[in-house]
């Protein structure tokens, strides 16, 4: 999704469909660091896509691993234990699950091996604590500075060659802030484990998600490093353990990433279920235990090896008291789903929400009054009274901190019946980023509740450009309705159906109809597609041009193409141009604009275009073809060119097409119901 200010999401009735999840961000990130660390090369399949694995993927790169793209799948040439570059500067932007681990590697590294490596990210990140993890690397004898304030990063880990690590006592670290301390000293400490001796490693404080931790040991011992653990508090490294690429490794889908689609089933699939790919009840993610907690609140889940299935049962859904440690980032997802409980429904445990992105506990608690809840915020936990089904939800304006999941739980608050604005949507791209485009191939709306914006206007008025910035701002769908006449143009020049100039006969007019209503055609990354052929550039000549005002003026097609137009309108909202868009097609969109320009303006605009093409012309040619065209549209018996009574007029002979833009997104502003709180 493009960097918008904001998406507006129109209230969601149902959902149904297949999805296939991204790639586990825990498990990318940890085999990423696993391969950058192991002799050999490692083949890994399935890898999210995402600014979190990106950053860990150019620090390996910068650190001298090697990344290959085979297929689709990456390859990655480890270190096999040794320092290929001794100094650098790594940029982790706000992955935790990059700038735990590899602080740790780096220091472990940098103490034996000699070398200064800095580690930073974005402004957030120097606010997330990592002072436990360093204390456990001091006391065994690692150098790590932090560069800005004593606790948290930017850091800078160093040491000369040839230095010892004292690993004889056990490795004390705290457990009840975040488990990526543990997870990074697991990963990392393998490297200070000699032949001879192992090591210890000791957790202080009770451990929280422990799931994680799973994860790591997992993964480990993919990767030829057998942990043993007593219980949760201490984990031996054994002696002679070696990082071991296990030639190839298969990501899983993202556990935490199924929670908003298991939510989606819960909350809308109420024929077909919602269907999810990637993950299922063998999976190594904590978060897979989500299901158990949607299943208490009526969610109806069969589970299979690597897919779930979900369906509403419930409804509404019934109100939960959990302990939502072991799930700590699903376990966000319940917070929303808890707006449609029965009942008040109390979150516990989840302090650790204080650390990762943002605050979560508080940003949850402020961004989900906005929707009508009351929410009381403790220091631990969320209790949280959904609003009254019946009139209590108000349209929203949701603020997402830059943090992906408060931006893809903020989606699942438009089955309340209001719609509901997301602010930064682009923020998924942590860990989901076509998040977005995934929710819309699978939730729908009902149709008249999907907004339209339409746009028409004089040839040559620039309603196209307008329509497409416009578009292009709110993340909506684009109709061009004159490409679709164009394309009915093209085919029927081929079939030889517009002989000569005038109207074709009966006959052909039906068959130019009846080839209109099945056109293969695909709308594409703004490109225009009939079967297998990309057509853009030949619909924009001249003949085509001519002959789509023929066939546009023939009831029949224009009846044909009627039902192709209307399966544009989809989420989270179309804006369409074209000659009665807002008159026929969709005479309730909710913002008609009528583009006017004078045909001396039109004209120059016209020439314009037409000198950057090379092409020679003559304004005052120009202006009489675009006068005598406006005169045969505006007076044409079927579809004339005229405003739909309801049309706000813009005339933009005097103003630039951002100033259009920004006038009409002004005008749409005005009739949407957001209110900031
Ligand atoms: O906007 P355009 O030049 O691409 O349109 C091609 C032709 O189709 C033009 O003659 C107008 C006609 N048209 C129409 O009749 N109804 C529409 N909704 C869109 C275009």
């Amino acid at each position: 999704m493009l960097p918008i200010p904001f998406v507006d999401l129109p209230p969601l009735a149902r959902a149904a469909g297949t999805v296939v999840l991204p790639g586990s961000k825990s498990i990318s990130n940890r085999v990423l660091l696993l391969a950058g660390l192991s002799a050999g090369t490692t083949l890994v399949h399935d890898l999210l896509d995402s600014d979190d694995t990106r950053v860990m993927l150019n620090a390996l790169q910068t650190l001298g691993c090697g990344v290959e793209r085979e297929g689709a799948a990456l390859r990655v040439s480890g270190l096999g234990g040794r320092l290929a570059v001794h100094e650098a500067d790594l940029f982790l932007g706000n992955a935790g699950t990059a700038m735990r681990p590899l602080a740790a590697a780096l220091a472990v590294l940098a103490a034996q091996q000699g070398g200064r490596f800095v580690l930073r990210g974005v402004p957030r990140m120097h606010e997330r604590p990592i002072a436990d993890l360093v204390d456990a690397l001091r006391r065994i004898g690692c150098q790590i500075d932090a560069l800005g304030q004593e606790g948290y990063p930017p850091l800078a880990v160093q040491g000369t060659a040839g230095g010892q690590l004292s690993t004889t006592q056990a490795i004390r670290v705290r457990g009840d802030v975040s488990s990526q301390f543990l997870t990074a000293l697991l990963l990392a400490l393998p490297l200070a484990a000699s032949d001879a001796a192992g090591l210890v490693i000791e957790v202080e404080g009770e451990l929280i998600s422990k799931p994680y931790v799973e994860i790591t040991l997992a993964l480990l011992a993919r990767f030829g490093i057998l942990v043993q653990r007593d219980g949760w508090q201490r984990f031996t490294v054994p002696a002679g353990s070696h990082y071991r690429s296990p030639g190839e490794v298969h990501v899983e889908g993202d556990a935490s990433s199924a929670s908003y689609f298991i939510a989606l089933g819960a909350l809308g699939a109420t024929e077909a279920p919602v269907c999810i790919e990637g993950v299922g009840e063998h999976s190594i993610q904590g978060d897979i235990r989500f299901v158990d907690a949607a299943q208490a609140m009526g969610a109806v889940v069969r589970s299979q090896a690597n897919r779930l299935e979900v369906q509403r049962g419930a409804w509404p859904l019934k109100a939960i008291d959990l302990d939502c440690n072991a799930i700590p980032d699903a376990a966000m997802t319940l917070a929303v789903m808890a707006l449609y409980a029965d009942g008040p429904s109390t979150l516990r445990n989840i302090a650790s929400w204080r650390v990762k992105e943002t605050d979560r506990l508080s940003a949850m608690a402020i961004e989900l009054r906005k929707l009508g809840a009351r929410v009381d915020e403790a220091p631990d936990s969320l209790r949280i009274v959904p609003p009254a089904q019946s009139d209590g939800w108000r349209p929203a304006v949701m603020h997402t901190y830059d943090d992906h999941r408060m931006a893809m739980c903020a989606s699942l608050a438009s089955f309340g019946g209001q719609p509901v604005r997301i602010e930064d949507p682009a923020c998924v791209g942590k860990t989901y980023p076509d998040y977005f485009e995934a929710l819309f191939a699978l939730a729908q709306a009902d149709p008249h509740q999907i907004p339209v914006i339409t746009i028409d206007g004089p040839t040559a008025s620039g309603k196209g450009t307008l329509a497409a910035a416009v578009a292009e701002r709110l993340g909506y769908r684009l109709l061009d309705s004159g490409s679709i006449y164009r394309v009915a143009a093209l085919t029927a020049l081929r079939a030889g159906l517009l002989p000569g100039q005038g109207a074709p006969d009966a006959e052909a007019a039906a068959a130019i109809a009846a080839r209109a209503a099945a056109l293969p055609l695909r709308f594409a990354g703004g490109q225009i597609w009939l079967g297998d052929e990309e057509v853009s550039e030949a619909l924009r000549e001249e003949a085509v041009g001519l002959a789509a005002s023929r066939v546009a003026a023939l009831p029949a097609v224009r009846q044909a193409l009627h039902a192709l137009q209307l399966s544009f309108r989809g989420l989270p909202g179309l804006v369409a141009d074209g000659r009665d868009m807002g008159s026929v097609v969709f005479p309730d969109a909710a913002l008609k604009i009528y583009l006017t320009a004078t045909a001396g303006q039109r004209a120059l605009r016209r020439h314009r275009q037409l000198m950057s093409k090379g092409l020679s012309a003559n304004i005052d040619s120009l202006r009489a073809d675009l006068e005598s065209r406006d005169l045969r549209d505006s007076s044409r018996p079927v579809a004339p060119l005229k405003p739909a009574e309801d049309a706000l007029l813009l005339d933009n002979s005097a103003v630039t097409i951002e100033q259009s833009v920004a006038w009409v997104l002004d005008a749409w502003e005005r009739r949407r119901p957001f209110t900031e709180a």
